[in-house]
């Protein structure tokens, strides 16, 4: 990673390249620009647009090192991990800066989400010397079982932009802890965070081939190229996340070499406030998971189902907080929330204000972008300069409308009245989607059944949608996933495959399920004595 002068305000522009084998490597002509979000004249870093060529380098050097990691004893593997975890601490004001920077995440957000890695590191770290597999009773004697984790090989790894640290370091982490190696293509909306997660790997002692980065678009660049690679035999696992349009195909060409993805994809969460909640919890919940981060998260809410007893008071307390929210540049600490991460998402932003309208649901906060000379009052950016949208409710939504059904990634959300438990819990199963959702009530009943009946990976009580802790098992169910997931033990399963192993000491030939003692069978007993002479 170079960094280039420049006669701008800005901090330097880093100049990446792709990370091979523990080189850095001369790439391709064409280059791709990433320009920080929320003021389009500060360059933050120029990538190469990396060739089908060069992917595949990558999957071979990883491949090349795959048995000579695996062989690497977990407690040894899992070191690196710790000095990870202590470097990411001590660099977590830099790389926060630099995801604000980069990808428009207000600063607080950005801490978070480099504690986020922070805590899987940590967490992964003492997994080294556990990584358990089990000893299990033979049915025949002088006879030992055992299972172990064994790792898959070469991963590819494919993150979104939203969370460039924290998410790819659920998947790097637990599959190198594991005695995998890796193929990252990061985001094309954060390339530059890649490369210092990639460079605190290696400052941790990480070996060479171990982690290799590939820049590069998604669907048509790096991210395709690397998915070929499954079909070419140098990848035996994908780990995805991002949309459920393209997790299906990944999960079409994966199926047919007969390897299972991990697929972590959309999600149109539901939130639902019941006539017995506190409303101003409830409120603050459903502010905050709607319009933090922009609303570009996976779980971010995106159906407020609202009992009808108590919708005109959280709407108008929604809508109000809602017009107050600052929106402006990320390194301001009153910014509620920055710019949206790319134009793709703007545009399918602003479409979803058409869809909504056509559906039949009422503008009720009309989230539009924010241009200068129209700013809303309490603004902190520079219009002109960045990707800043104002809020979006929309109202009189029933679940079966367009806008209801599609996720979009950013500030907006739906109210759907509702009447009573029955029908809230119903509309909350209403879309094809999964991933996260949420209750606010005070009944335990209510909360009891919300837990068992409604279809999503997480579910929050009194609490909002977004906000998952690095340990728990995260993914969702239907469109959200295909049921892997991540985080905690449980992302270990995604990582490894079990091997059984028997030994026999018995220095003959036995033959399970056969070669077993009689059994003598069970005697007629006349149970007669035992009985009252009639029953009645
Ligand atoms: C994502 O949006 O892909 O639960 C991940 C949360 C965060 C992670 C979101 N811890 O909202």
């Amino acid at each position: 990673m170079q960094t280039r002068e420049q006669s701008s305000p800005h901090p330097r522009t880093v100049v990446l390249s792709n990370f091979i084998a523990g080189k850095v490597r001369a790439s391709s002509a064409e280059t791709f620009e990433r320009r920080n979000p929320a003021d389009f004249s500060d360059l933050v870093s120029i990538a190469p647009q990396s060739t089908a060529a060069e992917v595949r380098d990558a999957c071979v050097a990883a491949k090349a090192m795959a048995p000579t990691w695996a062989r690497t004893p977990a407690p040894q593997r899992a070191e690196v991990l710790a000095r990870l975890a202590f470097l990411l601490t001590t660099e977590k004001e830099t790389l926060a800066r630099f995801v604000a920077r980069e990808v428009g995440k207000p600063l607080r957000e950005a801490r978070g989400s480099v504690q986020e890695a922070i805590d899987t590191a940590a967490f992964f770290q003492s997994e080294g010397r556990r990584l358990y597999g089990q000893t299990v009773p033979s049915e025949l004697v002088d006879k030992e079982l055992f299972t172990y984790r064994r790792p898959l090989g070469v991963v590819g790894v494919i993150t979104a932009g939203n969370f460039p640290i924290a998410v790819p370091s659920w998947k790097i982490i637990p599959a190198i802890l594991c005695g995998n190696t890796v193929v990252w293509k990061p985001s094309d909306d954060a390339p530059g965070t890649a490369a210092l997660l990639m460079q605190l790997f290696r400052r941790a002692g990480l070996p060479d081939g171990v982690l290799n980065l590939v820049h590069g678009r998604g669907a048509d660049g790096a991210g395709q190229y690397l998915i070929d690679q499954v079909e070419a035999g140098t990848l035996s696992k994908i780990s995805f996340t991002g949309s459920t349009a393209v997790g299906r195909k990944i999960g079409e060409v994966c199926g047919r070499h007969l390897q299972q993805p991990s697929l972590e994809l959309g999600g149109k969460n539901p939130l639902v406030i019941l006539a017995d909640a506190d409303i101003d919890l409830a409120v603050d919940g459903a502010l905050w998971a709607s319009f933090g981060t922009a609303g570009q998260r996976c779980t971010s809410a995106g159906n407020l189902i609202v009992d009808q007893r108590v919708l005109p008071v959280v709407r108008e307390k929604l809508v109000r907080r809602a017009r107050a929210l600052c929106i402006g540049d990320p390194s301001n600490p009153k910014v509620d929330y920055g710019p949206l991460i790319n134009q793709r998402f703007l545009e399918a932003f602003l479409e979803q204000r058409e869809t909504g309208i056509d559906g039949g649901a009422e503008l009720l906060l009309d989230g539009r972008r924010i241009i200068r000379g129209e700013e809303p009052e309490n603004f902190a950016g520079n219009a002109s300069n960045g990707l800043y949208v104002t809020p979006r409710i929309f109202d009189q939504v029933t679940i079966d409308m367009r806008v209801a059904q599609e996720e979009c990634f950013g500030p907006t959300v739906n109210l759907i009245q509702v009447d009573g438990f029955e029908q809230a819990l119903a509309v909350a199963n209403g879309t094809p989607y999964g991933l996260s959702s949420a209750i606010y009530t005070r009944d335990a009943r209510a909360m009891l059944r919300f837990k068992e009946e409604i279809s999503a990976g997480m579910t929050s009580i009194n609490n909002s949608t977004t906000g998952a802790e690095a340990h728990l098992p995260f993914g969702g169910n239907g469109w959200s996933g295909n049921g892997t997931r991540e985080s905690g033990i449980w992302v270990l399963d995604a990582y490894t495959r079990w091997q059984a192993v028997n030994v026999d000491l018995s220095g003959k030939l036995q033959k399970a399920q056969i070669d077993l003692p009689e059994t003598t069978p069970l005697a007629d007993e006349d149970w007669s004595a035992l009985l009252p002479a009639r029953i009645e």
